[in-house]
């Protein structure tokens, strides 16, 4: 066995086991930042400081940390029931909050396929697309198209449809047969725009040139963010999502939204598919769900690809396809308070309420230095600062180490600060965010 702390060189060695995720490692070992507790719109950490949450976590505790009815029915259910196989058996709270989600659900999406994450959901509508269109009889249909600077996790589907090289470099071939679209990002004609740009819904043809190029009957699906989050808070631009849906309606090709960021309320309403008045034939969803308290993904889809596989002898099983945790106990335990807090508390029109409070803040920080573009809608926001020559990433870094030393914790993609905060933020919580921000700008080289 290594002992760890038999190593002299290792500052924290009690440190070393736990390869972090996404994460500097050595840097973080170095000079650690540790939360132990979290309350509301705060965490606390090792040392005592309170430091105020601007992302909600890491875009989940949607309805503010540690709240006490979802903590309280978490207890419960433990104490009731740990686990039950979702295979072949059920338990109540499956149904149930596969029953809530499909009615806040947009139109015609009405049934809830479970996972854990974001990325396993990604995969699950990956798959369905797929599985849809061989039980209809046009299994040529293998194709999948995604999007430039596209983020749907970690998978080896999500990260073949999504469109950050960083995350596909290193990892082989991935998914054939995928092809991408452009991102919507335009600094020269959208820079510092509120809510949606005016400028792009022309780059959803480039679904017409994709469909010319490999012909509509070898296309199973096509995969965007609605407002692509990780990537740096793309707003997509006005008419763009409903160009994607007709083309994709006209071709027969499926229309998936992940929505992982984006559903139980971050951009006001349910789900962003209704902000913008579009309905895809699918949505992957995740985080905000239980808001963020028990891992939790899943996936919506239309009556009409649920019955598509409802078609077999009855006792045969409809899609090869599910996890030994799909609709764990206790993250439907979680789930169906946190929905239910956001029902009772009016959160997501709290959060729509919020938004031009939000957007008013940002978009002060215009003129501030370095900053070259501030974006947003509902309550996420997003400031960029120019790129230190060589050193693309350096400058945003050193803006979220200051704001966190300031103790407000914002996150960093690059050059990109994002907020995202619980829907419960106030006003205050809000200028004590950006002025944070603009108290590092005006700080850091
Ligand atoms: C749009 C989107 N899809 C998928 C994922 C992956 O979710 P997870 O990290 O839970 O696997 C994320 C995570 O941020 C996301 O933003």
């Amino acid at each position: 066995m290594a002992l760890l702390s038999d190593d002299p060189s290792l500052a924290r060695p009690e440190l070393e086991a736990f390869w972090m995720p996404f994460t500097a490692n050595r840097q973080f070992k170095a000079a650690p930042r540790m939360v132990v507790k979290a309350e509301g719109m705060y965490y606390t950490t090792d040392d005592g400081r309170r430091i105020l949450d601007g992302f909600a976590g890491l875009w989940c505790c949607n309805a503010g940390h540690c709240r006490k009815p979802i903590v309280e029915a978490i207890q419960k259910q433990a104490a009731t029931m740990d686990y039950a196989p979702a295979f072949q058996m059920g338990q109540p709270l499956a149904f149930e909050l596969a029953s809530r989600i499909a009615r806040m659900a947009p139109g015609a999406l009405d049934h809830v396929f479970f996972c854990n994450s974001g990325s396993e959901a990604v995969d699950s509508a990956l798959k369905i697309a797929l599985a849809y269109h061989r039980v209809r009889g046009e299994g040529a249909r293998t194709r999948l198209i995604g999007r430039e600077r596209g983020y749907h996790g970690v998978g080896f589907g999500g990260i073949s449809v999504g469109g950050i090289p960083s995350n596909r470099k290193m990892f082989g071939a991935l998914l054939a047969g995928v092809d991408h679209l452009p991102h919507t990002h335009d600094p020269a004609r959208n820079a510092y725009s509120r809510g949606q740009p005016q400028n792009g819904a022309e780059l959803a043809d480039a679904l017409e040139r994709l469909i010319a190029l490999h012909d509509a009957s070898t296309i199973a699906a096509v995969i965007v963010e609605p407002l692509a989050g990780s990537t740096g808070v793309l707003v997509p631009p006005k008419g763009y999502l409903q160009r994607l849906r007709e083309i994709t309606k006209r071709h027969g090709i499926l229309l998936i939204f992940d929505e992982v960021i984006t559903a139980f309320g971050r951009l006001g309403a349910a789900f962003a598919s209704e902000v913008y008045g579009v309905e895809p034939d699918m949505i992957t969803f995740a985080k905000g769900v239980t808001s963020g308290t028990v891992p939790m993904g899943g996936v919506v889809v239309s009556g009409e690809i649920h019955r598509a596989f409802m078609d077999g002898p009855p006792g045969a099983i409809e899609l090869f396809h599910g996890y030994t945790y799909s609709a764990h106990v206790l993250a439907c335990a979680a789930g169906i308070a946190s929905l239910q807090l956001y029902e009772d508390e009016k959160l997501f029109e709290r959060a729509a309420r919020m938004a031009p409070k939000l957007e008013q803040a940002m978009h002060s920080l215009r003129g501030a230095p370095h900053v070259i573009d501030v974006r947003n809608q509902g309550l996420v926001a997003a400031v960029e600062v120019a790129a230190r020559p060589g050193a693309v990433g350096a400058r945003g870094y050193d803006i979220f180490l200051r704001c966190f030393e300031d103790g407000v914790l914002v996150r960093q993609t690059g050059d990109i600060l994002a907020l995202a905060p619980a829907l419960i933020v106030e006003e205050a919580q809000i200028d004590r965010m950006v002025e944070s921000l603009r108290k590092a700008l005006g700080a850091v080289a």
